[in-house]
């Protein structure tokens, strides 16, 4: 088992990590609450619950799966629960799922009497290699992704890998799109580590020591800047047109596209922003266009529908004075945050992508 001590909590690698974590468990806790959703119940509770069988008594709250249940009415599903159960602040609870329980769940313990103790368990790629770490937690509100939530660390996290034997293609793809981003922004060598892979296999591979590196990318920054006061600003590439396209295509579409395809998306569009204003070169935009078009499907986006999509930028938490503000390329492994951009690139970026049909 390997550990990375954060200042704020542990990150446990393997399938070791509950027994490592045995001795923290069984403290004075009054309650242990696990948060599941209906399919990680389904794919990861039995598993769990054989690893962490010296805990005698717990309770499950179970919700029903998927990012339009980010909600404060869930919430309040899982507060109610927690009256009826009698949860204090002595409680412990898990958070087993992908990035939405993680998410969900760390934010509705974090503001129930004013706090829990949680612990994540990602469940999905990108739960482990990004929701799960870095304190975010939060819920959508009124179409608007993440809107409210507020910073708290977990107590802990346990990456274990064997959960993945169930993720779908679909999800996995999504999960490797934030391990794109963490190349593209910061790390070179990872880049091209990604891109030799898929110009050779045509096909995501995920390796568990990428997992591990990914997660000390994301960590690196964090406690360089916890509470995204500047720099941790550039985990945000792709995010502002990314979300924005999220957000549209379950509010106003009502359908899903993942959060890493929605991602995959605005990192090409924000990667040609970044090339129109001088930063990459268009070499470097030709190359994130090439590869990342290989891994995921196109979407069809209406034309007239693009002034909707910039309308939920105009909420994105990194805008200052009504500004929209990006974090962009500098080169391929730098990044620059804070960045204004003319309204006319954001829009012609949605015609530069392999990605995006305009019909
Ligand atoms: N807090 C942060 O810093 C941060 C960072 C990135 C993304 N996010 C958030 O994370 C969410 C996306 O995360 P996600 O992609 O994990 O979404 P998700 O939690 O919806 O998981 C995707 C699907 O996989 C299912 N699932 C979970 N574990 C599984 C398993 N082991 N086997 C089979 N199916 C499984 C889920 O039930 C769901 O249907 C978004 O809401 C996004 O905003 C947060
Ligand atoms: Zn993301």
């Amino acid at each position: 088992m390997k550990i990375l001590n954060t200042p704020y909590y542990g990150i446990y690698f393997g399938e070791d990590s509950y027994i490592k974590k045995k001795n923290f468990f069984l403290k004075n806790f009054s309650k242990k609450i696990l948060l599941v959703d209906n399919i990680s119940k389904k794919n990861c509770l039995n598993y769990f619950l054989s690893k962490i069988d010296f805990l005698k008594k717990y309770y499950i709250i179970n919700i029903p799966s998927g990012e339009e249940k980010k909600n404060i009415e869930t919430c309040k599903v899982i507060w109610k629960k927690l009256l009826d159960i009698n949860a204090d602040r002595k409680s412990l609870f898990f958070n087993l799922g992908g990035g939405v329980i993680t998410d969900l769940g760390g934010f509705a313990c974090s503001v129930f009497k004013r706090g829990l103790n949680f612990i994540n368990i990602p469940t999905t790629l990108l739960g482990m290699i990004d929701a799960s770490i870095g304190g975010k937690t939060a819920i959508n509100f009124l179409s608007l992704k993440n809107e409210i939530g507020l910073f708290n660390f977990p107590k802990g996290v346990i990456i274990d890998n064997n959960f993945l034997k169930t993720l779908s293609e679909n999800d996995l793809k999504s999960g490797f799109a934030e391990i794109m981003k963490y190349g593209l922004i910061s790390d070179i060598n990872l880049w091209k580590k990604i891109k030799n892979l898929i110009l050779k296999k045509k096909k995501l591979i995920y390796s568990y020591n990428l997992i591990i590196n990914a997660i000390k990318i994301k960590n690196s920054i964090i406690e360089k800047d916890p509470l995204e006061k500047g720099l941790r600003k550039i985990l945000n590439f792709g995010h502002t047109i990314g979300h924005a396209i999220e957000s549209y295509f379950i509010y106003n579409l009502n359908k899903k596209i993942s959060h890493g395809h929605s991602i995959a998306i605005g990192m090409i569009c924000e990667s040609w922003i970044s090339y129109k204003m001088k930063m990459i070169t268009k070499k470097e935009f030709e190359e994130i266009n090439m590869i990342i078009s290989l891994l995921y499907d196109n979407i069809k986006i209406y034309n007239s529908h693009i002034s909707k999509i910039i309308d939920f930028m105009k909420h994105d938490k990194k805008n200052e004075n009504n500004k929209i503000k990006f974090s962009l390329l500098k080169k391929i492994g730098y990044s620059i945050f804070n960045k204004e951009v003319d309204l006319f690139l954001i829009k012609k970026s949605f015609q530069k992508t392999n990605m995006i049909n305009l019909i």
